[in-house]
């Protein structure tokens, strides 16, 4: 016990002074949160530890219901991911699902190397895929324009396939007014930028991911002119 708060000791620190400082400034805060979550926002973001989703969106805790991952991806046969996303529109009935990529992004580097990696190869399997299904699209695109075009085309992808899930599929059937939308994270500069890919039930969704994919494609194409 001791070690580990001597290791910990920072942390301990400034968890308590966070708590502190939250209950100044709204004695309630805690009291309301035990009682329920009621958060509006779902966010799917990478586990990369510059990203952090309260953060970067000014949220406090019980306002946005948050899963990550290696490279945000969506994955139908992941269990952790699916059985999140459906708590998350089922029970917490949020209204908005995100998806926030970023550049930069290891993991989408990685898919980027010819080198192996171990287990990570076969969670990244979908990026390295992506870019061969857009080679066409990606020729003559090479360092970081090339990189910056698949961290966007991969936060498209994962759009499209929460769009394509039963979950949401289900949601849409029940006129439930659930957006999904897919937004991309610079470490540079701190800034978050809308993708062009927001869908509902009420969109052509294959035309905006199709178009969002053309426009992310030609900004590829502009910046490595
Ligand atoms: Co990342």
């Amino acid at each position: 016990m001791d070690t580990c708060h001597d290791s910990l000791a920072p942390l301990f620190h400034n968890n308590r002074a966070w708590a502190a400082g939250m209950r100044a400034a709204d004695p309630d805060f805690f009291t309301r949160l035990v009682g329920q979550q009621n958060p509006r926002w779902l966010w799917i973001g990478c586990s990369d530890s510059r990203v952090p989703a309260n953060q970067i969106i000014g949220l406090d805790p019980g306002e946005v219901f948050v899963h990550r991952n290696v490279a945000n991806l969506v994955q139908p046969g992941d269990l952790n991911c699916m059985s999140m996303l459906q708590f998350a529109v089922e029970v917490l009935r949020v209204e908005h699902v995100i998806v926030c990529g970023h550049y930069d992004c290891g993991g989408v580097r990685a898919a980027l190397e010819d080198s192996a990696h171990g287990l990570v190869d076969y969670w990244i399997w979908s990026i390295r895929e992506m870019r061969t299904r857009h080679a066409a699209g990606l020729a003559g695109l090479a360092g970081r324009q090339l990189r910056d075009t698949l961290c966007e085309l991969n936060i498209i992808e994962q759009v499209e396939r929460l769009a394509k899930s039963k979950i949401l599929r289900e949601a849409w059937e029940r006129d439930w007014p659930v957006q999904v939308h897919g937004l991309v994270y610079r470490l540079a500069d701190g800034l978050i930028q809308d993708l062009g890919v927001s869908l509902d039930r009420s969109v052509t969704q294959v035309e905006r991911v199709r178009a969002a994919e053309q426009a992310c494609l030609a900004r590829g194409q502009a910046q490595s002119e």
